[in-house]
């Protein structure tokens, strides 16, 4: 019997992928190994979104070269989002590497690890046939008991300058709503509590199904299946996006406590999207919403498709319709061209927001995209990191102050098990998906329990919680 070890860069859609990947191998018989040095097949799932993430996987994969030399009847397979555009770069560099296989092709892993057994350099990158359901039969083995991630849209329409992710993961494809609510009331039944949904436009979900439900020659016949029972019950829906209705859906479905989704886009964030999150009792008060940039021509430059200050009109709309709300962004520091006043753009607007905290990242260019093309107008290393720096004090500051703002107030918690550093401290996370640490509470018999602590001290990074009583009897999700 083989065992395998699966090894994952870069975003929860990874995360997903790597799931699928681990069904995948279960499914032929293989065994999870402790490690990538005692596996017989070892899987990189790659991240390419920024350079450190390319190099960080040749370094581990290089790290296995000698080992693959000794043993052949080892298989090293390299996965994701570097596999699907860099497959000739990673034969190149790590001629070791036995399969290559992108983004859309996780089923055929099998299937391409028994060819490497007659052929040296094995790949598939083909990008599928857009058929119904790509993931039909790829159903992934959720790594934790009491919560998964559901991915509802792969690939994405926009073509922001400085992103590689429509080049290696293709056009966005919606997968069926009744797909998706299948797939959550049978995470449901087997425990899982918590859905976060996966998409790179999480918001413009549906916007594919509804397209090619006009062209009604395609021989779609099962509507309700694949756009919802909603949209077609209700005509005025045809014009709309579809992405409230499934919150709503799948907020509904028995069992699931907290629906969360990530990542929206601002330009495609409507009302309805807020409104639907405010109603759906399970959709938590938290929101990821990346700015990227606070200057306009920084912003168009990026093809952002919005202005700092329609942003921010969005933001107050989605704090004021979403009581308790905790956002979350993204920002580049350093796109070809940003001036200084432009950055002082971006402090600006940081700090009008407000936010609860901040990704921020270096540019980094990428080939193929249209930013990495404008060699002449990159910004200079030293004042990059310069700029970073400041925008982190104005990010931390906020960042600060709203986890100052918890302490006293009593919050919900989904404990996810022991902290990491202390068996005897468990760590959860509240609604907002602060991170919450609770002293002298068994977090591994409390595993996906809820309880309520309150909120007795904050540091910059988490909460420090105490526990109102002992837990409730049933408090364990699988009591
Ligand atoms: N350089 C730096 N950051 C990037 N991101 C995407 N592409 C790049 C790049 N080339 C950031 C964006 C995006 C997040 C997932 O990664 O902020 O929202
Ligand atoms: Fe990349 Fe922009 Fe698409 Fe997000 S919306 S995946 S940043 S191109």
């Amino acid at each position: 019997m083989k065992s395998f070890y699966v090894k994952t860069f870069g975003c929860q859609m990874n995360e997903n992928d790597s799931e699928r990947i681990v069904a995948v191998l279960r499914r032929q018989g293989m065994t999870p190994a402790l490690s990538a040095d005692v596996a017989d097949v070892v899987v990189f799932n790659t991240c390419t979104i920024r350079e450190n993430a390319d190099n960080r996987f040749f370094g581990q994969v290089n790290m296995l070269r000698e080992r693959r030399v000794r043993e052949p009847g080892m298989r090293i397979v390299v996965a994701g989002c570097l596999a699907q555009g860099e497959k000739d770069a990673i034969f190149d560099r790590a001629p070791h590497v036995d399969v290559v296989v992108g983004t859309h092709a996780i089923g055929s892993i099998a299937d391409l690890l028994e060819r490497s057994d007659e052929e040296r350099h094995v790949i598939d990158v083909s990008i599928g046939d857009g058929s119904i359901d790509p993931m039909v039969d790829l159903v992934p083995e959720p790594a934790e008991g009491h919560k998964a991630w559901v991915t509802i849209q792969t690939g994405c329409d926009n073509n922001c300058a400085f992103c590689i992710v429509p080049q290696v993961r293709g056009p966005e494809v919606s997968r069926p709503f009744g797909a998706i609510v299948d797939e959550v009331r049978r995470l449901a039944e087997q425990g899982i509590s918590e859905v976060t949904l996966l998409g790179q436009n999480v918001n413009s979900y549906g916007r594919d199904l509804t397209k090619r439900l006009r062209r009604t020659s395609d021989g779609i016949h099962d509507h309700g299946f694949l756009a919802g029972p909603v949209y077609v019950s209700d005509g005025i829906r045809r014009i709309r996006p579809l992405f409230s209705d499934l919150l709503r859906a799948v907020s509904g479905v028995d069992g699931i406590r907290r629906v969360r989704f990530t990542s929206p886009h601002p330009k495609d964030m409507r009302e309805e999207t807020f409104a639907a999150m405010a109603e759906s009792p399970a959709v938590c008060e938290s929101l990821h919403f990346p700015l990227q940039s606070g200057s306009d021509r920084v912003l168009a430059a990026m093809h952002r498709g919005y202005r700092g200050e329609r942003f921010f009109e969005k933001l107050e709309l989605a704090r004021s319709i979403i009581p308790d709300l905790a956002v979350t962004t993204d920002i580049i520091v350093g796109f070809p061209g940003e001036t200084e006043d432009e950055f002082e753009a971006t402090l600006e607007l940081v700090a009008r927001c407000e936010f609860d905290s901040a990704f921020t990242f270096i540019y980094s260019p990428r080939p193929g995209t249209e930013a990495g093309a404008w060699t002449d107008k990159f910004v200079d290393p030293e004042v990059i990191r310069d700029r970073f720096e400041r925008l982190k004090l104005v990010t931390e500051r906020s960042g600060a102050a709203k986890h100052r703002a918890r302490v006293g107030k009593i919050e919900e918690i989904l404990i996810d098990g022991p902290s990491k550093r202390d068996a005897n401290v468990a760590s959860g996370r509240t609604r907002q998906n602060k991170l919450v640490h609770l002293a002298g509470v068994d977090g591994e018999r409390l595993r996906g329990s809820y309880l309520n602590a309150r909120i007795v001290d904050a540091g910059a990074h988490f909460l420090h919680g105490e526990l109102l009583g002992p837990p409730a009897r049933g408090a364990h999700a699988s009591c």
